[in-house]
């Protein structure tokens, strides 16, 4: 297990009240921080502007000229191959008077034209023409370039950082690209073979919460508790990460396993959730961002070897498990708990975890939190 580097000790014990660095001896968050829209604003100044951003993979932007747009903490931003196949950041929006640049995703031209005015800038973002600026005094182009953002790359993802002054991505999350890399050698070649949206009604971290801890398990996901042996093979616990490998047992008809194929889940601060499920080669990617202090815009990547997706009869058999579990087990639980911390019936409950943090303790869960806190500095 990594060594853990919180710092909540030293904070002043303010909003967060009982809430102790011992997880054994602590009681949960207070339910005001899932449902307090000031706490949220507060989230998305002091934590998701701040922090390393999953957005998508190298095969996104395969082809220099290629590009998508995403939104990170309600800031439109873009992500643009150039012709020097260097891959860029920037956010998504013109700086004559604001208009966003791009929508979706596609290939340019050699630039990037505004559709407002039709200012037009070049792939590494510097402002090439600005029509009907000849008069203007002391117009300087180079002051008007896109401003870009922090990017990072670990195992083929790809990750954007709001914050010109961020920690840079190695030092937060050293180890975590060799970890997938060493898990799936070929990460880097895989292809996504599904994009699915979910719009939750729940607040992002009631989300991660339900990620964080596999006591439920056995509990609300019967089909996925016949698959997953419980006994964990493999743990590690970073300070921003962390990784574990399970061991499936035996499959169900539609799912052919072998049993002992490795099932590992990842999960990476804020909000990165993965998973790659026994049965195929995959690697499930879970966004849980933050879209209103009781929304969240629940975003999976399913990536796979190319040419797999359409014909991999276990790949479209995990993917259902997947969608099922998720889609109608998981997201049904996080829109009660939602509702449930939301009541005045609720406040604060207990975190249940052993000292050996086996399978079923919420050790994850209250590190996570502990994050939280700090983030806020509370
Ligand atoms: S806002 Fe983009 S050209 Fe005017
Ligand atoms: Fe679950």
């Amino acid at each position: 297990m990594g060594v853990r580097k919180h710092t909540l000790n030293n904070l002043p014990k303010g909003n967060r009240g009982s809430f102790s660095i011992d997880p054994l001896d602590s009681p949960t968050l207070p339910s005001r921080y899932y449902t307090d829209n000031d706490i949220y604003q507060r989230e998305l100044t002091h934590l998701h502007q701040k922090t390393w951003c999953y957005v998508g993979h190298i095969s996104d932007v395969a082809e220099p000229r290629s590009y998508f747009t995403d939104t990170i903490a309600h800031q439109p931003v873009v992500v643009i191959k150039g012709d020097d196949a260097v891959i860029r950041a920037f956010f998504n929006v013109c700086q004559h008077r604001g208009h966003e640049l791009l929508t979706g995703r596609g290939k340019l031209g050699k630039g990037v034209s505004c559709p407002y005015h039709a200012w037009m800038y070049n792939l590494e973002g510097a402002l090439v023409r600005a029509p009907h600026t000849e008069e203007l005094a002391g117009f300087d182009k180079s002051r008007y370039s896109l401003r870009t953002l922090p990017i990072a790359f670990a195992a083929g993802l790809i990750f954007v950082n709001l914050d010109p002054e961020c920690e840079p991505f190695e030092a937060e999350m050293a180890g975590f690209g060799p970890s997938i890399s060493k898990q799936i050698p070929d990460i880097e070649q895989y292809v996504a073979a599904y994009r699915l949206h979910y719009d939750i009604n729940a607040n992002w971290k009631t989300v991660v919460d339900n990620f964080s801890e596999a006591y439920h398990i056995p509990v609300a996901h019967p089909q996925l508790a016949k698959v997953l042996d419980q006994g964990m093979d493999e743990f590690q616990e970073e300070y921003r990460w962390s990784y574990i490998l399970y061991r499936s047992r035996t499959g169900f008809e539609g799912l052919e396993l072998e049993q002992g194929s490795p099932y590992i889940a990842w999960q990476a601060w804020p909000h990165l959730c993965m998973l790659s499920l026994p049965g195929s080669e995959n690697l499930i990617v879970l966004r849980m961002a933050p879209n209103g202090v009781d929304r969240c815009a629940e975003r999976v990547d399913i990536y796979t070897p190319e040419g797999e997706g359409e014909n991999d009869k276990n790949l479209i058999a995990v993917k259902d498990l997947f969608m099922n579990m998720f889609n109608q087990e998981d997201i049904a639980i996080v829109e009660s708990v939602q509702r449930g911390i939301s009541s005045l019936g609720y406040d604060q409950g207990r975190y249940v975890c052993d000292a050996a943090e086996s399978w079923f303790s919420e050790t994850l869960l209250h590190g996570f939190h502990m994050q939280v806190l700090e983030a806020l500095e509370e």
